[in-house]
C-alpha cells in the first residue's frame, strides 16, 4: 500500500511575523513549479504568533500546496489556561495539523503521555490531525531500552483512539541524540526503528498501521532525504533547522518527491 509522503517543517521558537510570511512565501514560489499532485503533503508549523499571517499568505496565493500546523495545543476546549491554546483556536486560524510530544516539550515543559493521549483525542476530535512525536535519549539508547521505551510513548500516546482516528494520524520518530545535532539517524536504523512502530500500530489497530504515516526528525538535510525515503517504512520527514530556509526546505520536499515519483 503506498502512502502519500508528508514533509513537515517545524520553525520552533524562530521567526517574527514577516520572517514567517516571506518564509512561507518562499517555500510556495520554491515549489511553483511543481503540479500539487506530484508533490508530498507539505506542512509548515510556524510558531502562534506566525499563524494568522502565514495562513493569510497561503490562501492569498490560492495554491494549495502547502497545509499549515501548529507547535503544540491544549486539551481542554476552554478555561481558565493562563498561556493555552485551544484545538478550536488553532483550526480557526487555518490549521490542519498539531504536533505534540516533541521531545522540547517533553524536556523543557514536562509534558507526560497522559497529557500527549489528552492532546491527540482533543485534536481528532476537532477535526484536525495529530503529529505524535516520539523517541529516545542518547543514554536509553546505550542501555538498549530504545525499542522498549519508544513502544510505551506510542501505546500511551495512542490508548483510547479509535482505528479510523489512527490511521490518518501522522507520528514521527525522533531520537533526541539527532536533533539539532547535525548526526543523522543511520537511515537503516531510523526504518528499523519506525517498522518497529509500525507493528506496534499494528498490534493495537490492524490494518491502521498500513495508512498511518511515521516520519523521520533529527538533522534531515537535503543531502540526506533521498536515502531516508527510499527506505521500506520511513513515510518523510520533520525538519527543523533545514526548514527555516525556503531553498533547503524545498530542496528536501523535491528530493522526497523525487524518491516516491
Ligand atoms: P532538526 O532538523 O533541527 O534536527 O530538528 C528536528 C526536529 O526536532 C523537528 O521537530
Amino acid at each position: 500500500m503506498s502512502r502519500r509522503p508528508i514533509i513537515a517543517g517545524n520553525w520552533k521558537m524562530h521567526n517574527l511575523m514577516q520572517d514567517a510570511i516571506d518564509l512561507t512565501n518562499g517555500v510556495m514560489a520554491g515549489l511553483k513549479e511543481y503540479n500539487k499532485e506530484d508533490l508530498p503533503t507539505v506542512i509548515i508549523a510556524p510558531t502562534f504568533t506566525s499563524l494568522y499571517a502565514a495562513n493569510k499568505a497561503l490562501t492569498d496565493c490560492g495554491c494549495g500546496k502547502v497545509r499549515l500546523g501548529a507547535q503544540n495545543c491544549y486539551f481542554e476546549p476552554k478555561g481558565a489556561f493562563t498561556g493555552e491554546v485551544t484545538v478550536e483556536m488553532l483550526k480557526d486560524t487555518g490549521c490542519e495539523y498539531v504536533i505534540i510530544g516533541h521531545s522540547e516539550r517533553r524536556q523543557y515543559f514536562s509534558e507526560t503521555d497522559e497529557m500527549i493521549n489528552k492532546k491527540a483525542k482533543a485534536i481528532l476530535a476537532g477535526g484536525l490531525l495529530p503529529i505524535i512525536c516520539c523517541g529516545e535519549t542518547l543514554e536509553q539508547r546505550e542501555a538498549g531500552v530504545t525499542d522498549s521505551h519508544i513502544a510505551s510513548q506510542i501505546r500511551k500516546a495512542l490508548d483510547g483512539l479509535s482505528t479510523e482516528d489512527v490511521a490518518k494520524s501522522v507520528i514521527a520518530y525522533e531520537p533526541i541524540w539527532a536533533i539539532g545535532t547535525g548526526k543523522t539517524c543511520d537511515a537503516d536504523e531510523a526504518n528499523r526503528v519506525i517498522a518497529m512502530i509500525r507493528n506496534t500500530v499494528r498490534e493495537m489497530f490492524g490494518s491502521a498501521a498500513d495508512q498511518i504515516r511515521i516520519l523521520y526528525g533529527g538533522s534531515v538535510k537535503p543531502e540526506t532525504i533521498e536515502e531516508q525515503m527510499s527506505k521500506s517504512d520511513i513515510d518523510g520527514a520533520l525538519v527543523g533547522g533545514a526548514s527555516l530556509k525556503a531553498d533547503s526546505f524545498v530542496k528536501i520536499v523535491t528530493g522526497a518527491m523525487a524518491v516516491r515519483a
